[in-house]
Formats: C-alpha cells, structure tokens, sequence
C-alpha cells in the first residue's frame, strides 16, 4: 500500500518548490485511503442527540419513532456493519474503487450515501469535510516521500471518548534520503 500511495504521490506532487492544495487534484487511490481510515476509525463514531421535531417513518420497516424522541447514529456500527462492508474489520482501500479512479461508497449498498458518515449528512454536516481531507492527503504524502514509516509493537488498540483515538501509537520513522 504505502510503495503505491508513493508512486502515487510521485507523479502528483513536484519534484521541488512547495505542496499545495492544488496538488490534491490527481490522488485517487490516496482519496480511496481517505474514504476506508474514515470508514475503519471514525473519529466521531457516534453523533450527538438529537431530538425528533416529527413523527419518522423508518423506510426499513415502517415504524414510527414519535416526536421528542431523543436520537443519535451510530456511525461506528453503520462502518462495521457485514451487510454493507463485507469484511468490515479488513482495511481494504479496493472496496472504494468501483473501476480504476472511481471511488464509490460501499460495496453491499452501491452508491448509497448514508453508508459513509464521518462527517454525518444533512443540514449540520461537518464543513471542514473538504479542508481535512485536503489537509489529510497532502500531509499523508509529504511524509511518505521523505520518511519510511513503520509500526512499532503489536495491533493498535482503540479508545471511544468524544473521539475515537489510538491508546498510544508507536512509529519508526526513517529518512528516505537527503
Ligand atoms: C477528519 C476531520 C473531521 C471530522 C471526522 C469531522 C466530523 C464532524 C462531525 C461528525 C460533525 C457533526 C455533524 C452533525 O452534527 O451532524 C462536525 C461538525 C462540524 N465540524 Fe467537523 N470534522 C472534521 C474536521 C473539521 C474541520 C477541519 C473543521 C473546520 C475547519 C470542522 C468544522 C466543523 C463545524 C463548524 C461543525 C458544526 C457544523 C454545524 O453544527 O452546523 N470540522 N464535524
């Protein structure tokens, strides 16, 4: 994976002068990393609760949940769940590229949009979306053409606060060249 995000990188950043946003434009298999660390560890794996407004109808099997019912979704679960991600704990980019540079969310679900949530959907959406995803790809690249990355110690283990976050993470770093 990381020889085929430098190849990547390579071909899209300059060989000198600075990275910039513009640089972003031309990484899909990069974009298709982005999409499945954002599937496998949602930083925000559950929303915060809201409070119907109306009666709902779940599309799913026509119950109703009442006004003042207190919601959340648990986007964690939604990530993990078999029915849409076969092999949900496989962090697999491939399941993001329906053909060559075309990222897709979810194979089981096909093109639905609510099978990835990381920023959630509707009128309060995260908008930094675009500008961490920006931020996320250019400094993925930037550290793997200058720095061999490796794991220290054995399988991360993982912590649910507001965020969910490594419980400690080690890694070697060392200087590709000059
Ligand atoms: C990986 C990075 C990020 C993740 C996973 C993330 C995720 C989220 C989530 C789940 C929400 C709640 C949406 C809802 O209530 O339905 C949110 C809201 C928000 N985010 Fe982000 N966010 C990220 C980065 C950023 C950045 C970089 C900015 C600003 C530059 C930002 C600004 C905001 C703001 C202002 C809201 C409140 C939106 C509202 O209530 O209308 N976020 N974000």
């Amino acid at each position: 994976m990381a020889d085929r995000l430098r190849a990547e990188y390579a071909a899209a950043f300059p060989a000198d002068g600075p990275i910039t946003a513009a640089h972003h434009a031309n990484l899909p298999y990069a974009t298709t990393v982005w999409h499945e660390t954002l599937r496998k560890y949602p930083p925000a794996p559950i929303t915060a609760q809201r409070v119907l407004a109306e009666d709902l109808t779940l599309p799913s099997d026509g119950s109703v949940l009442p006004a003042g019912t207190a919601i959340s979704i648990p986007v964690y679960l939604v990530h993990h769940n078999p029915t849409v991600y076969p092999a949900p704990d496989t962090f697999d980019p491939a399941r993001w590229l329906a053909a060559p540079g075309a990222p897709r969310r979810g194979e089981g679900r096909g093109a639905d949009p609510a099978a990835l949530l990381p920023f959630t959907m509707g009128p309060h959406t995260c908008p930094g979306q675009r500008a961490s995803g920006v931020e996320w790809t250019v400094v993925l690249g930037a550290l793997l053409l200058r720095y061999d990355l490796q794991a220290v110690g054995g399988d991360v283990e993982l912590e649910a606060r507001t965020t969910l976050r490594p419980a400690g993470l080690r890694v070697r770093l060392r200087c590709r060249g000059p």
